[in-house]
């Protein structure tokens, strides 16, 4: 978690997260806030350099306030599961915090709206590596590509988006992976490759860590697919339980 801001004004990480929270919680931007029981801003390991990005909140995340805790979340899980991952070594939040009334798309100005928030939560995180799910997050990050195509790709990121420094790994939406056994099936092999596009990313960030021996792994892609350079890739999951939630 960087310190941001200058240095005679150092803004803290956490502090600032748990503002943005607390803006979204009561916030009456666009039309969601009308139906909505719970405004979900997004939780996770504020030390994890990897953020994962969904849609919206679905019922159970409007009826909790929390991310993916519903059926998409449960093979959200069990795929960070099959690299070694648990939730919380991961950030997960959302393009829109509130949920899109009976699960509909959200709409373009239901996006802009609650981009600032997104924004700010990228700038705080400072993620090496974004993780779109699905269509409307993939938009944010990959502007113009389409998911068939996107999946399982890695491509640098605009830092106009907040994220100053970071590579976006697209996938699938595990609601979609639900639907179709065949993106099921695909979303296995593109978690897979997730571990090696954060040590890329990690690599481009600090070069001169990642020559060093304790990180030479991080320096070949090839290395990422064995056990070792996999458990190498983990996000740090070392925080206070309650410091891990907003
Ligand atoms: N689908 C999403 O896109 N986000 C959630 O938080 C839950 C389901
Ligand atoms: Fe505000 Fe975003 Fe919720 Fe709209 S979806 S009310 S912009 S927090």
């Amino acid at each position: 978690m960087p310190m941001i801001g200058t240095e005679s004004e150092p803004i803290d990480g956490p502090a600032a997260l748990a503002t943005v929270a607390d803006e979204v919680r009561v916030c009456t931007r666009c039309a969601l806030s009308a139906r909505r029981t719970h405004a979900v801003p997004g939780e996770g390991n504020l030390r994890s350099d990897v953020l994962l990005v969904g849609e919206g909140p679905g019922a159970r995340e409007d009826a909790t306030g929390r991310p993916f805790v519903g059926p998409a979340g449960q093979l959200l899980d069990e795929l960070l599961r099959s690299i070694g991952w648990e939730r919380a070594d991961v950030f997960i939040t959302n393009v829109v915090k509130c949920r899109p009334p009976g699960n509909r798309d959200p709409e373009p100005d239901e996006i802009a709206a609650c981009a600032p928030y997104l924004q700010r939560q990228l700038e705080i995180l400072d993620p090496a590596l974004v993780v779109t799910l699905g269509r409307h997050s993939l938009g944010r990050f990959m502007p113009g590509s389409r998911i068939s195509q996107a999946h399982g790709t890695v491509r640098p990121v605009d830092p106009a988006t907040g994220a100053s420094n970071a590579l976006v790994f697209a996938m699938y939406h595990p609601a979609a992976a639900l639907r179709t056994p065949d993106i099921e099936r695909t979303s296995y092999d593109d978690v897979a490759s997730i571990p090696a596009a954060l040590l890329e990313s990690r690599a481009r960030r600090t070069p001169v860590a990642a020559a060093t021996p304790s990180a030479a792994a991080a320096t070949t892609t090839a290395a990422a697919t064995t056990t070792a350079a996999v458990a190498l890739a983990a996000p740090p999951s070392d925080v206070e339980p309650d410091a891990t939630l907003f």
